[in-house]
């Protein structure tokens, strides 16, 4: 098999987010002032939805070449601060397919979602006031720095063969040039079949490799849920490896948990209620419904999978 090319994951790509300055709040920040501390307290991981939402909210800078206005921002409560993100919903582009001023919601949804499964796969996500209004606001995941010993999971990449290589799942051949196709792979990694359910339940729009932020530890997480949780399937993803395939005993376990959690009564689901459209959440559940009918892992409604290109 020859060597493969890896597609870069969030932060490995050569875009490293540089933040620009922004001077003051007034209108929705073109540039900005700070670059994302590197090392410090303000990286510490591990703050709570509760901080987020309590915290004085401080904006930093706007990342730049986001489809929305993704700004930088720094969170402070009782003497700790922390960094994050803040996508104010006056800063969302408006898309074809989903209303208006939804998508910091759905980011939100998607979080609850990924807490009620146990799995961790997606950073403390809440929707508050900020200086630009009402948005999501989100831990941000500190890449490891290159002289940390934390291995970088490798996620993604595109091969020559036909066939994927041991510890890889094929998604599909691509088109890479003219006339050039290649194999389109990913790890068989736990954390990325977890999360290939968590897609499939969402009904994620938009999973592409830079959505997929490395961490220290080796670890990874998954970024950018706004196009998640429409009435309709829409489920675009690079993670089709298992499609067909049977869920694993913990995902069926965790899907059962999360049915339970979606009746009537249940907490996530009168905070569903306030995210989402009655519609969207009858959809939902019957996501999980049919997953766990079936017993497997989804597979493409069209003839090819529905791949998000460029798979970055
Ligand atoms: N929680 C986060 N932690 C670290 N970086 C983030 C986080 N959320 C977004 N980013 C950075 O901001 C970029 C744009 O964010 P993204 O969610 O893709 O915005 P958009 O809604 O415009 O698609 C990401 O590619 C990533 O570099
Ligand atoms: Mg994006």
């Amino acid at each position: 098999m020859s060597a493969p090319e890896r597609i870069p994951t969030g932060r490995l790509s050569a875009v490293d987010p540089v933040v620009e300055p922004v001077e003051a709040a007034g209108p929705l920040p073109g540039s900005v002032v700070q670059q994302p501390p590197r090392s410090g307290p303000e990286r510490a991981r591990g703050v709570s939805a509760a901080f987020l939402a309590d915290g004085e909210l401080t904006v930093r800078g706007r990342i730049p070449d986001a489809s929305n206005a993704v700004l930088y921002c720094t969170v402070e409560h009782g003497g700790r601060t922390t960094a994050c993100v803040y996508k104010p919903v006056a800063g969302e582009r408006p898309l074809w397919d989903f209303p208006d001023g939804t998508l910091a919601q759905r980011e939100v949804a998607a979080y609850e979602i990924s807490r009620a499964c146990g799995w961790d796969l997606i950073p403390a996500t809440v929707l508050r006031d900020g200086p630009y209004g009402t948005g999501m606001v989100q831990e941000w995941i500190e890449a490891p720095d290159d002289s940390a010993e934390d291995e970088i999971p490798e996620l993604l990449a595109l091969v020559a063969d036909a066939e994927p290589g041991p510890g890889w799942k094929a998604v599909g051949f691509a088109e890479t040039g003219p006339g050039r196709t290649a194999l389109l792979v990913h790890a068989d990694d736990p954390r990325l079949r977890r999360l290939a359910v968590l897609d499939a339940v969402i009904n994620n729009g938009d999973r592409k490799g830079g959505h997929l932020l490395p961490a220290v530890g080796g670890r990874f997480f998954a970024i950018d849920h706004g196009v998640t949780f429409h009435a309709e399937d829409k489920l675009r993803t690079l993670l089709w490896g298992w499609a067909g395939e049977p869920l694993t005993d913990e995902a069926l376990e965790v899907l059962r948990g999360l049915q339970e959690a979606l009746e009537d009564g249940v907490p996530l689901a009168a905070r569903l209620a306030e995210l989402i459209t009655d519609a969207e959440f009858e959809a939902l559940r019957a996501r999980v419904a049919g997953l766990l009918r079936t017993g497997r892992h989804p597979e493409p409604s069209g003839q090819w999978p529905a791949i998000p290109w460029p798979p970055v």
